[in-house]
């Protein structure tokens, strides 16, 4: 059975990807398609409503994104949110007017007239607006439904045809009912709410069994991190032992985590994982190499050259071949979105060029789903509590954060401060409040004073930051006592250090990693 989907036409507001996030927690699929898909293009879709997301434009502005107006005469309903109220308004004969009634950040919202989107809320809450035009006169056929203290034309519906507008942002955590909102216009959408880790879970497998075929071979590369994991877990789901994981122990691991991925993978959940210790072949090449893009560049390299190789001997002569990659819809619609693709400031390590070259064809079982999804299907796939809500981790791993040449040594001595960090901070109970928590091994020494004798040994700085998505990051202000134990148990535990030093910079202007 195909499921119930909204879409969400994206007219660049920083808030769309929230507003399929918000529809998905009331089990309903929404996909995000660029503004200018066409009626048409929905209606194969089978999309059961659309929504109009906000944007940062006025509907006068020069190239204001537009939206096919048949959309209207599709017979499903529609809610334009913000500019896509405005849009419709524009579109179908209403007036908007530039500026005047801006409003941004809180206001209270008044519903009258017997909304049916509106239905179900107390007579004043509190909504977040960020809008400059205004509506001035509804279109034909509108009633108005709502009224903000500045603007007398708040919410606008054309009941018969469901047709719904509303100036403030539903999807924002600070308008108060926004959920109640949301949830009637699915109803109005009449949609099944059956979107779910289970009903997802069931999908996936039977679409991957699809590709895959009786016979294909599936690789993997698992990096340790959750998203690889998942997709692993998926594909082993659909075809058992057609899939065999690669784990490339780069040397640039943190403490026991090889250990801890042969125990979570192979010997727990039983998936075949090829093991390969490439750590003297990375540490070899980035000998004497200091500069962080140079560090990136080499083990980016060094990461294909390996799994190239055991991919050979893994697939061997046989034919069918797949590489599983754990991409997210984040990732998917980055280059649908009407913002641009954004700046890279320090080259990502992936596997990007691997399956042209090797002429693999690509299973993406999580394509379609958020962060938050991917772990709620983790932990239905049997992964535990822990690993799923790990913090991220970089892909060239503690090459970035021994600051200066890596060597066996300076990795030894970040590798014990910082599992001292990380224990001290989950006994606080802060791990999954924070969106990263790390040590950092700097490349100067200080002098310090042990008993009666003099040191000059290496700095560790600690990084704990606050983040939604690694965009933006605001240093945490960790509790003194939890600074001052993990301070001294470091300086006292690993020798070789003798300065802890705290992290205060947020992103911008700093970065989340040293390198
Ligand atoms: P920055 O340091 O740019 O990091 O503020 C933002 C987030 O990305 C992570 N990061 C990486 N993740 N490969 C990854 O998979 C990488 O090369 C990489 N570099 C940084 C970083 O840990 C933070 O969460």
């Amino acid at each position: 059975m195909e499921r119930d989907t909204v879409a969400i036409l994206d007219f660049g507001s920083q808030y769309t990807q929230l507003i399929a996030r918000r529809l998905r927690e009331l089990q309903v699929y929404s996909e995000i398609l660029p503004p200018k898909t066409t009626a048409a293009a929905l209606r194969a879709r089978g999309a059961k409503g659309v929504v109009l997301s906000g944007g940062p434009t006025s509907v006068y502005a020069k190239g204001a994104p537009r939206c096919d107006p048949r959309i209207f005469d599709l017979g499903v309903p529609v809610l334009g949110i913000c500019y896509g109220m405005q849009l419709m308004s524009h579109l179908l004969g209403g007036d908007v007017q530039r500026a005047g009634g801006s409003e941004y950040g809180h206001a209270v919202f008044q519903p009258r007239n017997g909304s049916r989107l509106l239905q179900g809320l107390p007579p004043r809450f509190n909504v977040w607006m960020s809008h400059g035009d205004s509506i001035v006169r509804a279109p034909d056929g509108f009633t108005v439904t709502g009224s903000s203290d500045t603007n007398p034309v708040a919410a606008v519906e054309a009941a018969d045809r469901r047709l719904f507008g509303i100036l403030f942002h539903p999807e924002v955590k600070h308008t108060e009912q926004g959920n109640i909102v949301l949830a009637n216009f699915l109803d109005a959408c009449g949609c099944r709410r059956d979107w779910n880790a289970a009903s997802f879970v069931e999908e996936a497998v039977a679409r991957v069994r699809e590709t895959v075929g009786p016979e294909g071979r599936v690789m993997c590369a698992l990096s340790g991190g959750v998203d690889s994991a998942v997709a692993a877990l998926l594909v082993h789901e659909a075809i058992g032992d057609r899939l065999t994981c690669v784990f490339v122990d780069n040397g640039l691991l943190r403490k026991d985590e090889g250990t801890q991925v042969r125990k979570r993978f192979a010997d727990r959940l039983k998936l075949k994982v090829l093991f390969v210790d490439a750590s003297r072949r990375f540490l070899s090449k980035l000998r004497g190499v200091s500069d962080p893009e140079r560090k990136r560049k080499i083990i980016g390299r060094e990461f294909i050259a390996v799994f190239e190789e055991a991919a050979r001997k893994v697939v061997g002569k046989e034919r069918a071949r797949f590489l599983a990659q754990g991409t997210l819809y984040p990732d998917v619609i980055e280059s649908t979105s009407v913002r641009g693709p954004s700046v890279v400031i320090k080259s990502h390590h992936n596997v990007g060029g691997l399956p042209k070259r090797m002429g693999f064809k690509l299973v993406e079982p999580l394509r379609e789903l958020f962060k938050d999804e991917v772990r709620a299907v983790g932990l239905r796939l049997g992964l535990d509590e822990e690993f799923v809500y790990r913090q991220p981790f970089p892909g060239p791993g503690l090459a970035v954060r021994v600051l200066g040449p890596v060597t066996r040594p300076t990795l030894y001595l970040l590798r014990e401060a910082d599992d001292i960090l990380g224990k001290e901070i989950k006994a606080a109970g802060l791990y999954r409040s924070l969106w990263q928590s790390f040590a950092v091994l700097l490349p100067v020494r200080s002098v310090g004073v042990m008993g009666d004798d003099r040191t000059y040994q290496n700095v560790v700085a600690i990084r704990a930051v606050e983040s939604a998505d690694g965009m933006t990051a605001d240093w945490a202000r960790l509790p003194h006592d939890l600074l001052a134990r993990v301070s001294s148990r470091i300086v006292n535990e690993v020798r070789g250090v003798n300065r802890v030093v705290y992290d205060i910079s947020s992103k911008p202007p700093s970065t989340i990693e040293w390198e």
